[in-house]
């Protein structure tokens, strides 16, 4: 099936894709709407370079106590579990820019419906009030997003369904998840998908053949995509 566009269209390799990030995230904190700037993470390699150059370059660009963070997925495992993606940003950003405003983890420490239900309610105040001003993506190699895997219910959460417990249906990716949903993404003022190296080319071709992959389904106010020459395989 396809999404009957090219969510690609007119869009042109970058060089430097976690260097081009910084900017896009630079350029929205100084853009936002009101005092408070809400940045919603990402797991994943390619988001780790990217925050770790976010906390070297923008560390004076960007007013972090002004700064609310919150995660846009989790894998079900402890805080510290080397998977955690919690772990991460703590790891590559939040340990290295001193305090920020604040930071919201998906809780992973009762169980999963649980967990999915308390952080259904962060997300909602959040969009009750200031809303979401970035939402971080990455892209999976079978054209995954969040946690939001081909084949799988998350997909077709209703509008009122903001986070939910999930899984990968076809066990390419590990642990039990807890994902934002399109709908909560589609909330944001900006979505900005990250996608390096060779091994998404194959995702990126078919996003550009308008396959109805999960990435394709992503709306928002804006969708930005910062893809490098290795994973943006030019038109034969
Ligand atoms: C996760 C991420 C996931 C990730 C992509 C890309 O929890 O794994 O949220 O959506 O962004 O799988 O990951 P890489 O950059 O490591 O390829």
């Amino acid at each position: 099936m396809t999404s009957l566009v090219d969510p690609l269209a007119g869009i042109r390799p970058v060089e430097d894709v976690a260097g081009e990030f910084v900017n896009v995230v630079v350029d929205a904190f100084e853009r936002r709407q009101g005092p408070r700037f809400s940045l919603v993470l990402s797991g994943g390699d390619t988001a780790r370079s990217c925050y770790e150059r976010l906390a070297g370059d923008a560390v004076a660009r960007i007013d972090w106590a002004a700064v609310d963070v919150y995660l846009g997925d989790e894998r079900w495992v402890p805080a510290d579990h080397p998977d955690a993606n919690q772990r991460m940003v703590r790891e590559a950003l939040l340990d290295r820019v001193g305090q920020v405003g604040s930071f919201r983890p998906i809780p992973t420490d009762a169980p999963l419906q649980v967990c999915a239900a308390a952080y259904q309610q962060v997300i909602a105040e959040v969009l009750a009030g200031g809303g979401l001003d970035l939402v971080h993506l990455g892209l999976g190699p079978d054209g995954h997003t969040a946690s939001l895997f081909p084949g799988s219910d998350s997909l077709d959460a209703g509008p009122s369904e903001l986070v939910v417990a999930t899984r990968d249906p076809r066990g390419a990716n590990p642990h039990p998840r807890l994902t934002l949903t399109l709908p909560a993404i589609a909330a944001a003022r900006l979505a900005v998908f990250t996608v390096s190296g060779p091994s998404k080319r194959e995702a990126v071709s078919r996003l550009r053949s308008a396959e109805d992959l999960p990435a394709a389904r992503v709306r928002a106010g804006e969708v930005r995509w910062l893809i490098d020459r290795g994973a943006y395989e030019e038109a034969r």
